[in-house]
């Protein structure tokens, strides 16, 4: 979808039940891991966004079968010797999460691969994955610092290594390569980032190790294939709780949406805002709790998020920068400056609420976003940079802006949710492609 999307308020509240697809994160792992082990591994509710399907191919490009039929994937995996002899260029589009794991598993494989991406993708920063993995004993070149990413790999020898910022794909960089190293591999976190990896591994036979301030491996394990229904996307689903809140009248349920307690942190601070959010029905597969949300709109109130609450609700902060909005006060987040490397620079990229009447200022590694109260925004024209979550944010606040909000690049949402205006229009958004 090239051109422009003009998203406006819908005549009623957001009403009924319904689902979002399946959870990215866990996606990207279920099929490395899945590539990993040995058999037929079945994975279900796959979202297909372009993400995850770089992913798919990354897999085929390291040696495993993969084939999609319609929300199902059957990966055979090629155990052990996943990405020996690989050879060529693994394209990763815009998939962070495709390259930073794709390296961990290529790191220990004797092949040599080429990780590239598009032009968002080879900004953001490699060294924090290529670091690690050479202390493995893998010959890992950067451009710069970024894509394209050359990796040889061969024997690993397992690491302690230190994260200097919580990142899960980095974590799980480290914790893939060190599967198949000689000896332990341990990473430490400055706080909790998302841990699918980790609660995925033993749904394939793997051990993990789990201490307070991060997870362990041992090396040479083999992996055997599992089954694994993939939750909605809380990510994903966070659009729509937020839409919910603020759209007079909405109540919405929302089904099978991944709760893992290292994704919620969004549910944490929408509360702390005056949202009244159940969760019910809770129950688990292959480690990832998952649960119905019932949502209703509500009055919010500002908060304050610290950079301790930052990793559980780091992809999220775009839509609550806008629940931020239209809330009563001033908003202040802090200790979130990797929103600067992510598809864009969502700090800067969050700067154009303010033409559309909203208080925001950017600090270097925060914002301090001044509400309406629940006074609807101007309607305006804002540039996604391609960035899907920058693109759905503001979709969000076209529901609640006079006149509707423009989206420019708004095809770039099927990175991880695709048919989300369809989903906006069916709850009665005006939805306007140009
Ligand atoms: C992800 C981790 C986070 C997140 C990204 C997906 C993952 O990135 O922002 O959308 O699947 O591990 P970082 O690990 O760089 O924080």
């Amino acid at each position: 979808m090239s051109g422009v999307v003009v998203v406006g308020p819908p005549g009623r509240g957001l009403g009924g039940t319904t689902t979002v697809p399946g959870d990215k994160s866990i996606a990207h792992r279920a099929l490395l891991l899945g590539a990993l082990a040995g058999g037929v591994t079945r994975v279900e509710n796959f979202p297909g966004g372009a993400d995850t399907l770089s992913t798919l191919g990354a897999v085929r490009s390291l040696g495993a079968r993969a084939d999609q039929a319609g929300d199902t994937v059957l990966v055979e995996g090629a155990g052990p010797a996943l990405g020996e002899g690989a050879r060529g260029t693994i394209d990763c589009g815009n998939s962070g999460t495709t390259m930073r794991l794709g390296a961990g598993v290529a790191a220990a494989a004797r092949g040599a691969v080429v990780l590239d991406g598009d032009a968002s993708l080879r900004r953001r920063p490699m060294e924090r994955i290529a670091e690690p993995l050479r202390r493995m004993g893998a010959e890992v070149v950067t451009t710069d610092g970024h894509a394209p990413v050359t990796v040889r790999g061969g024997v690993l020898t397992g690491i302690e290594w230190a994260l200097a910022v919580p990142s899960a794909q980095v974590k799980s960089a480290v914790l893939l390569a060190g599967l198949r190293a000689r000896g332990t591999t341990r990473v430490r976190e400055p706080l909790p980032s998302r841990d699918h990896t980790e609660r995925l591994l033993p749904a394939f036979g793997g051990e993990v190790t789990r201490g307070r301030d991060g997870a362990a491996v041992a090396g040479g394990q083999r992996l055997r294939a599992a089954e694994v229904r993939l939750p909605g996307d809380a990510s994903s689903a966070a659009f729509l709780v937020v839409a919910a809140l603020l759209v007079p009248g909405s109540e919405l349920r929302l089904a099978e949406v991944g709760v893992n307690p290292t994704r919620t942190g969004y549910l944490d601070i929408l509360r702390r805002m005056g949202a009244t959010i159940d969760v019910v029905d809770v129950h688990e597969q292959a480690g990832e709790p998952r649960a119905t949300l019932v949502v209703r709109a509500a009055p919010l109130h500002a908060t304050a998020i610290e950079a301790r609450a930052v990793p559980a609700a780091i992809d999220e902060l775009p839509v609550l920068a806008v629940a931020a909005a239209l809330a009563e006060g001033e908003t202040r987040v802090e200790g979130a400056g990797e929103l600067r490397v992510k598809e864009s620079d969502r700090l800067a990229a969050l700067e154009q609420l303010v033409p559309l009447g909203v208080g925001l200022r950017t600090t270097a590694d925060g914002l301090v976003v001044r509400g309406s109260g629940g006074r609807r925004l101007r309607g305006g024209r804002i540039a996604s940079g391609g960035d899907h979550r920058i693109a759905m944010a503001f979709a969000v606040a076209g529901l609640v802006a006079d006149g509707g909000v423009e989206i420019t690049d708004p095809g770039c949402v099927a990175v991880s949710f695709p048919g989300f205006f369809e989903r906006l229009a069916a709850f009665g958004a005006t939805v306007e492609r140009r």
